[in-house]
């Protein structure tokens, strides 16, 4: 990259990042990484900071020493801007990916066993029952809104299962989930509510009544080892792995399913080759990711990114989608292009450095599972609307179509 593309357009109008950049966003992206790999963004609510979109540059905001999740001036912006998401109260507070070191590491170490590739393989046959589950619940021809049907409920039940919240609370915990992400939507803070007070009641229940599932084994750890878990921490850490084990993935499969349906030739090899499968699904990562942007970090001191001052207190994002798109990423290959079977396909959908997604096994194994068993069941789908039609979460740092409206044929 030439020194001159590294220079920020300083003084340059601040990007907004609203639903229209957020419907082009890979448009937006590819405009914004042409300039330089550092943005000065106003992300909503008149909340503004720095948006990283090169790669080189992601990775090392991800792993830099003062960007850090917690920061006493950041705070007072956030409340400043009406900005919800960290106040006490509405239990996203207290979990790994809001912790530095080394509260992180002792958060993340309480539940990183459960997440193991070891224990994540063992979850497949029942993935795979689920996928086949939701196909024949289905008529075996006709229209359906493949988010609605598929995508959706099949995270949401396997996540739901590994923490144990039982069959009546689902619907509910899909609503609030879906909209707890989306921070400019009326919704967004009743959901954080709801959710907070299902899982805070559910906490109480395997308390009295313990299972053997993921909430009852935190719940435990809490009880059993006193100080290592607070109830602030065990109350968010089920939030955390709600919202990020499940939304995340409903709408990689979204993101998954469109890039094929607009790319049939690449459809085409996917039925023929199946064994693709695992590659393929880096390279839906890395060509259009569910995470678009990372959570954020704040600048503990004034310091230095690609040659920019960023002032103490300052927030800083990733946008781990562009990333992916960057050329220094591509190794020589078109990143623009969708390439099922691209070798090494290189991103960071996952992000990087100390909160590496805990989740990135099961995210693979469930992406790897739904989509082989979709392609293998469903020999006809084709988009039943205008792709140009489709309508993209307006906000916040997920990417995805609120649905995805198919005409298919099941066998
Ligand atoms: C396609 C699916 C997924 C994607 C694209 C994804 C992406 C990410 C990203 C980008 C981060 C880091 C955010 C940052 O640094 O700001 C992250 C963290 C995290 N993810 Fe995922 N995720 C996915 C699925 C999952 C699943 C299935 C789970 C588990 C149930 C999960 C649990 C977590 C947790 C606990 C963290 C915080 C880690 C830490 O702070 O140490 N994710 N994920």
């Amino acid at each position: 990259m030439s020194p001159q593309k590294q220079q920020c357009p300083v003084g340059a109008d601040r990007v907004v990042l609203d639903a229209a950049f957020k419907a082009d966003a890979p448009g937006q992206y590819a405009r914004l990484r042409a300039l330089g790999p550092l943005h000065p963004v106003e992300y909503h609510q008149g909340l503004t900071g720095w948006l990283v979109v090169g790669y080189d540059l992601a990775r090392q905001a991800l792993t830099h020493p003062a960007l850090l999740k917690d920061s006493e001036p950041a705070t007072e912006a956030l409340a400043a801007a009406g900005f919800i998401l960290n106040q006490p109260g509405l239990g996203l507070v207290g979990h790994m990916l809001d912790a530095d070191p080394p509260e992180h590491a002792r958060l993340r170490r309480l539940v990183a066993g459960a997440f193991t590739p070891r224990r994540t393989a063992q979850l497949a046959p029942r993935i795979e029952q689920i996928a086949h589950d939701l196909l024949d619940a289905l008529p075996p021809a006709g229209e359906a809104d493949l988010v609605e049907v598929f995508n959706a409920p099949l995270p949401v039940t396997v996540i739901a299962e590994l923490l144990g919240i039982p069959t009546e609370h689902r619907e509910d915990f899909r609503h609030w989930s879906a909209h707890s992400m989306q921070v400019a939507s009326p919704e967004h803070r009743p959901a954080l509510l709801g959710l907070h007070g299902l899982l805070r009641d559910l906490v109480k229940a395997k308390r009295q009544a313990p299972a053997d599932d993921l909430l009852s084994a935190l719940v435990t750890a809490h009880d059993q080892e006193d100080g290592r878990l607070s109830e602030d921490e065990l109350v968010g850490t089920a939030m955390l792995l709600v919202i990020a084990g499940h939304e995340t993935t409903v709408n990689l499969l979204g993101n998954a399913t469109l890039a094929l349906l607009r790319h049939p030739d690449q459809l085409r090899l996917l039925r023929e080759r199946p064994e693709l499968l695992p590659g393929a699904v880096e390279e839906f990562l890395r060509y259009d990711t569910s995470v678009e942007r990372s959570t954020n970090r704040y600048a503990a001191e004034d310091l230095e990114l690609g040659g920019v001052t960023i002032p103490r207190g300052s927030i800083v994002t990733v946008a781990l989608g562009s990333a992916g798109h960057d050329d220094s990423a591509a190794q020589g290959e078109d990143p623009g292009a969708l390439d099922v079977a691209r070798p090494n396909a290189r991103h960071l959908a996952f992000g990087h450095g100390i909160h590496y997604c805990l989740g990135a096994p099961l995210a693979r194994l469930e992406a790897t599972i739904a989509l082989r068993v979709l392609l293998s069941r469903v020999p006809e789908l084709e988009l039943a609307i205008l792709a140009d039609s489709l309508e993209w979460i307006p906000s916040g740092m997920m990417r995805g179509v609120l649905s995805l409206p198919v005409r298919y044929r099941t066998t």
